[in-house]
C-alpha cells in the first residue's frame, strides 16, 4: 500500500506558521507512524486540486515542496479576524478534500445545538445573546454572570459581572487581555458601560462559582480525542488555576496547570473527587456525541469544564482546535506525546477506511 498522505491545513505567511512547535512534533509523529505529513494553506493548493505545496521542518526552518493530493486533511486553521481567515472559510466550503474534522460554530450557536439535546441539560449553564432586556432578565435570576464575545478565544474580551450590596462589580479583560474593572451602582449606567466596552456580539452566560482556591478562578481542561480505531477516548485532563483577581483561568491569561485528580481529592475528598471525575468523563463523551450529530465528524475536542464549589460539573466551552500544552506544563510527557500521536492515528484510520471502501467498490464492480 502506498504511504498515506496527511495534510494539515493552517495559517501561514511565508514560512511563518501559527503553531510551529506543535506542528514540528505532529509531523515527526506522523512520519514515525508511517505517514507523509505536511502543512499547507489555502493558497498552496493547485487549481486542479491534484497537487499541494506542502511544508515540512528543515532544521530550524521549513522547506517547501510539491506533494500529491492528501488522502485526509486535518483542519487546524484557527480563528483570526482577518481577510486570510475569510479566505480559509471560503476554501473549506468549496474544495473536496476529505477532512478529519469539521468546523464548529460560534459560542452562541454551539450553546443552542447542545441545549437542543436534553441529555446535555444538567451540564449547561444558562445562556442568552446579549441585549439590554436579556441582561436584565439574566440579572434577575443569577447574581453572577459572564459576558463573552461569540468568537473570542484565550480569555480575551470576557467580563465577569457580579451583583453585590455595593453595586455591580465588573472584572475582565480587553481584546488584548489587559485587565479592566469597575463598580457601578445602577443598571442604566451598567448597560452604558457594557455597550461602550463591547466590540462585537456577545453571549451572557450564567456565572459559576469556581473559586475552589480563594479569590481565584479554577477550571478543568479536558482533552477528548479519536483514536486509531475511530473511537472517542479521553487523553487527559488538568486543572487551571487563574491568577489572583483574574476572571479567567486560561493558561495564556496567567493560569497555572495542576494535576486534576490530586487537586480535586484535596478539595473534595477521595470519594467525591472520584464521582466528579466520572461525571466529567460522561460529560465529555456526551458532548462529543452531540457535537458530532450536528456538526459532523470531529477529531478532538478540548473542553473547558467548570467545577463549582459544590462539586457540580458544568460545560463552559467546547474548543474544536485545542492546544495540548497543558500536559507539558503538568509534567506528564507520556500524555503529551499521546495527545500528539492520536490525531495522526485517527487520520491514518480514516485513510485505511477510505482505501478499504475503494477496494470493496472495485470488487463489487467486477
Ligand atoms: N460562566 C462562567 N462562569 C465562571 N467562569 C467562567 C464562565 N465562563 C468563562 N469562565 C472563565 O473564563 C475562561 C474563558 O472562558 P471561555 O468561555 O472558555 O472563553 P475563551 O474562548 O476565551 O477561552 C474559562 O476558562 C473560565 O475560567
Ligand atoms: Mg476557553
Amino acid at each position: 500500500m502506498k504511504r498515506p498522505v496527511i495534510g494539515i491545513l493552517t495559517w501561514r505567511e511565508g514560512k511563518r506558521f501559527a503553531e510551529p512547535a506543535y506542528f514540528r512534533r505532529l509531523i515527526r509523529a506522523g512520519q514515525a507512524l508511517g505517514g507523509t505529513v505536511f502543512l499547507f494553506s489555502p493558497q498552496d493548493v493547485s487549481p486542479s486540486g491534484r497537487q499541494v505545496r506542502g511544508f515540512v521542518p528543515d532544521g530550524r526552518s521549513w522547506r517547501a515542496r510539491m506533494f500529491p493530493r492528501p488522502d485526509v486533511v486535518i483542519d487546524r486553521y484557527r480563528y483570526t479576524p482577518t481577510a486570510a481567515f475569510r479566505q480559509y472559510v471560503a476554501f473549506r466550503r468549496t474544495n473536496g478534500f476529505q477532512y478529519a474534522n469539521n468546523r464548529l460554530a460560534n459560542k452562541w450557536n454551539v450553546h443552542k445545538v447542545l441545549w437542543r439535546d436534553a441529555r446535555m441539560h444538567r451540564w449547561l449553564p444558562e445562556a442568552m445573546l446579549y441585549s439590554h432586556a436579556h441582561l436584565r432578565s439574566m440579572l434577575a435570576r443569577h447574581s453572577l454572570l459572564y459576558l463573552k464575545p461569540l468568537n473570542g478565544t484565550g480569555g480575551r474580551g470576557i467580563v465577569r459581572l457580579e451583583k453585590t450590596a455595593e453595586g455591580y462589580r465588573l472584572l475582565g479583560r480587553n481584546k488584548d487581555r489587559t485587565k479592566v474593572s469597575a463598580l457601578i451602582r445602577r443598571i442604566p449606567a451598567l448597560l452604558r458601560w457594557i455597550d461602550r466596552w463591547k466590540s462585537e456580539k456577545m453571549i451572557i452566560q450564567q456565572g459559576l462559582r469556581l473559586d475552589l482556591v480563594p479569590k481565584r478562578s479554577v477550571d478543568m481542561r479536558l482533552l477528548i480525542q479519536k483514536d486509531g480505531n475511530g473511537c472517542w477516548s479521553i487523553t487527559g485532563a488538568g486543572m487551571r488555576v487563574g491568577g489572583e483577581r483574574s476572571a479567567t483561568a486560561n493558561l495564556h491569561g496567567g493560569g497555572k496547570a495542576v494535576p486534576a485528580q490530586a487537586f480535586l481529592r484535596a478539595r473534595f475528598g477521595e470519594q467525591r473527587a472520584r464521582e466528579i471525575i466520572r461525571d466529567c468523563e460522561q460529560l465529555a463523551y456526551q458532548t462529543a456525541e452531540t457535537i458530532e450529530q450536528h456538526f459532523g465528524r470531529m477529531i478532538e475536542l478540548g473542553l473547558d469544564i467548570g467545577i463549582d464549589v459544590d462539586g457540580r460539573a458544568w460545560l463552559i466551552e467546547v474548543n474544536p482546535k485545542p492546544g495540548r500544552e497543558i500536559f507539558r506544563e503538568l509534567g506528564t510527557p507520556q500524555v503529551y506525546r499521546e495527545a500528539i500521536r492520536k490525531p495522526i492515528q485517527y487520520a491514518l484510520h480514516l485513510v485505511r477506511q477510505q482505501s478499504g471502501g475503494e477496494r470493496q467498490a472495485a470488487r463489487a464492480a467486477l
